[in-house]
Formats: C-alpha cells, structure tokens, sequence
C-alpha cells in the first residue's frame, strides 16, 4: 500500500461519499447495534445527528417516529442521505458542527454524534455545544474510533478505487484522557463508557475487521447533562 493521500476533512468526506455505505467497515458493524439500544424508543422525542454523514442513523430514527435533525458539512454525504428512501422524513442542515449549532438551548431529548469526534480540533468546545442543545433530562450517545487505533498508524480511512489511493481526510490525534477531560470539563457526567474489540465472530464476517481481531477499535460514551 502506498502512502495515504490526506485531504481536508469535508473533501475526503466529498469524495468518500462515493463508496461510504458500501465499505467493509468493522466499526459501523459494532457501533450501529449499540447505538440502536442505547437510544431505544425514539418515537415523539426530537433527535439531533450531529455529524450524521450518510444518514445511517438518522433515516432509521425518523422512520421509528423521531423528529431528527441531521447536521453535516460534506455535500456528498448529504447528497446520498437526501437520496435514500425516507430522507424525506428527516431535517438536513448543511453546517459546520464546530460552530455554534442553530439550535435553542435544551431543544433535543437525544443527541447522537456517531463516529465524528476524531475530525473535531476543540473538543472542549464541542461537547460544551451538545451539553447546551440537550435537555436536562436528556441523553447524548458518542461513538468514535478507538485512539488505540492511533497505534497501528489507523485514522478514518477509505482506498479509492478509482486510484486505488488510501485516502484519509484530516483527523487529530486525540487520546482516551483528551475525550474524557473534555466531557468532564463540559460540565457532563459519563453514564457510560465502553471499549469494544474486533471478536472472532466479526473477523470471520470481514476481511478488514480480521487484522485487527481482540484490538479495540469503537470506543462509546453514553453522556448526561
Ligand atoms: C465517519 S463519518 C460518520 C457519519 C455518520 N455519523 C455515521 O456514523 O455513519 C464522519 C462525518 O462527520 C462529518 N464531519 C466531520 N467534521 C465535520 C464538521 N466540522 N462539521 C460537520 N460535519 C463534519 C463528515 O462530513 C462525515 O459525514
């Protein structure tokens, strides 16, 4: 494999759209199940996706009767999620999710952001922005890839295969104590916090999941304000 070609993270985004729901992505394999529990019954309760890409969660969550607002700034993943069946039931916003969310304080009973934080350079800021769209009887579910990743040279990736290309769009090097000081200087309180490994049972499904079989690879915050 060549050198990866890195891009500013909306273009790599742009560009990953093209094949983003068709990877063989071990971490989507784990995270979707959990997030699905963990948000549970989402029917009549506002949701914000912060981050939401292809719409892999937030078409599902509208579709159980969630009213979702689904925020990102790559076009070409907006693009495919606006052209999936029931994006119609689901508000896209065009946005950069570092700013300030056009969103009243306390608005949403859920607030997801699936596998985005490691695109994010002020985490502090960040969650200070999640705690303050959430309800306080709300909930927050964070999911991104490991930082233990970090050590086997893996951030978000994708091989194009028009170039054959491992493409990586700009990601920091956050640790597990830089997500966690960040959360807890947000003010929120960690309900829950887990670690999950590529299992023989999801290796022997994928080929990419295989080379890293008992390695942590999703790590998942369940978060109060
Ligand atoms: C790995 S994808 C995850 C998409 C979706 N949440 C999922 O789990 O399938 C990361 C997404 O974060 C978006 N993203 C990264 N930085 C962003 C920013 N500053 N503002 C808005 N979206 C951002 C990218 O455009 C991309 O769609």
């Amino acid at each position: 494999m060549s050198e990866p070609h890195y891009l500013p993270t909306r273009e790599g985004y742009d560009v990953w759209s093209l094949y983003y729901d068709g990877d063989d992505n071990a971490l989507i394999a784990l995270e979707e199940p959990l997030v699905r529990q963990l948000l549970n019954d989402v029917r009549g309760l506002r949701v914000a996706d912060v981050g939401c890409g292809t719409g892999r969660h937030a078409i599902p969550l509208a579709a159980q009767g969630a009213q979702v607002d689904a925020y990102d700034f790559s076009d070409g993943m907006l693009a495919k999620a606006k052209a999936k069946p029931g994006a119609e039931r689901v508000n896209w916003i065009h946005y950069d999710v570092t700013s300030r969310l056009p969103a009243t304080d306390a608005c949403y009973d859920r607030v997801l952001s699936a596998l985005v934080i490691d695109h994010v350079p002020r985490l502090g800021a960040y969650f200070s922005e999640l705690r303050r769209v959430c309800r306080p009887n709300g909930l927050m579910v964070v999911t991104v890839v490991h930082p233990a990743m970090l050590l086997r040279g893996v951030t978000a990736r994708f091989t194009d295969p028009r170039t054959q290309l491992e493409v990586r769009p700009q990601a920091e090097r956050h640790l597990m104590s830089d997500y966690v000081m960040a959360i807890l200087g947000a003010g929120l309180r960690i309900e829950q916090m887990s670690e999950r490994a590529v299992d023989a049972a999801l290796a022997a499904r994928s080929e990419r999941a295989a080379k890293y079989l008992d390695w942590p690879v999703l790590l998942l915050f369940v978060l109060r304000p």
